[in-house]
């Protein structure tokens, strides 16, 4: 026993529950500049996702205010006529003014800019929030029920600059249950297994997301018809630091970080990949998560004394 009345076994329990912590800390760190690192490699697409719609909807809407103008002209010359000695006598000039400012042609145009600008706004608003929700600090959530289809469809919002100029989509989405989790991590998982994707193809080629479910477990696979993957490099896939891509393109990280967050939830990752055929990541979740507090360590029995 020390004078505090703590036998050793228990300081040294103390001493280990602390190291955890302490690591548990680190890796949520780590875990979190992987994030914001990947959301700044992004923020120029992410940008340019932005800068498009709001280009639209800025040139719409010098159009539409063209067309103010005109229809209010318009309405302007109706009430003159109107209140003319001789409003009959106007008639044939306004439906010539009519006919010289195309009014058919605004009438039809005018909801399709309208409908154009609002979607436009729409997916601004998406992205943004898609941001939020995917950038938003980890530390301190509890496991929720969270739709992992929609989460998956955020994520390639926020990573979708990065493929479309080469990827062709490709989903096969079977209905999945909410699957209790962190969602913004499993977010994490999805968007650097599509980029990894992505980064196989080299000019032109498919990604296909699909999903699916048993009576415990859910699935979402990632498969992609790019390089594939030599077998000697299979085992180090996971590996922290373990990258074949250009220094500057890959830290290698990717994947070992999404291994580590798919062990979190009790889940794995299969790969099955062929070399000039491509790869599927499988990813593989339960839907909900053992009892905690069955599943954390016991404090360790005090030694008798
Ligand atoms: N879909 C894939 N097709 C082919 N090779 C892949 C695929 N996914 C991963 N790899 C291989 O696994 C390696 C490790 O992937 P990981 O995502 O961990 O790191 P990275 O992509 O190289 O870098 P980072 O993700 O940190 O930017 C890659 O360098 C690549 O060689
Ligand atoms: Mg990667």
């Amino acid at each position: 026993m020390t004078r505090s009345g703590r036998s050793a076994n228990q300081l040294q329990y103390e001493e280990l529950q602390r190291a955890g912590q302490r690591l548990a800390t680190a890796q949520e760190q780590l875990l979190q500049s992987e994030k914001m690192a990947s959301i700044g490699q992004l923020a120029a697409g992410v940008a340019h996702e932005i800068n498009n719609p709001i280009g639209y909807v800025g040139s719409n809407l010098g159009t539409l205010q063209d067309y103010g103008t005109v229809l209010l002209g318009l309405i302007e010359k109706y009430h003159e006529a109107l209140f003319s000695d001789d409003p009959i006598a106007q008639r044939e000039s306004l439906l010539r003014m009519r006919k010289q400012m195309d009014v058919e042609y605004i009438i039809g145009d005018l909801p399709n800019l309208l409908r154009e600008s609002r979607e436009g706004i729409e997916r601004v608003v998406k992205i943004v929030q898609d941001l939020k929700d995917f950038s938003r600090v980890g530390r301190e959530q509890k496991m929720q029920p969270a739709d992992l289809l929609h989460g998956l469809d955020s994520t390639l919002n926020i990573v979708w600059n990065e493929l479309k100029y080469k990827v062709r989509l490709e989903k096969h989405y079977n209905p999945l249950p909410q699957v209790e989790c962190l969602a913004s991590e499993i977010n994490q998982v999805f968007m650097n297994l599509l980029l990894n994707a992505g980064q196989a193809i080299e000019t032109h080629g498919t990604i296909e997301l699909s999903s699916g479910c048993s009576d415990s477990e859910v699935w979402v696979n990632v498969t992609d018809n790019g390089c594939g993957i030599p077998a000697d490099a299979l085992p180090h896939l996971f590996d922290p630091f373990f990258t074949t891509k250009p220094i500057g393109r890959g830290t290698g990280l990717g994947l070992a970080i999404s291994h580590s967050i798919v062990n979190k939830h009790h889940g794995r990752i299969d790969v099955k990949s062929r070399v000039g055929q491509g790869s599927t990541f499988q990813v593989v979740l339960p839907i909900r998560q053992p009892n905690l507090e069955q599943a954390s360590p016991a404090a360790p029995p005090e030694a008798a004394s």
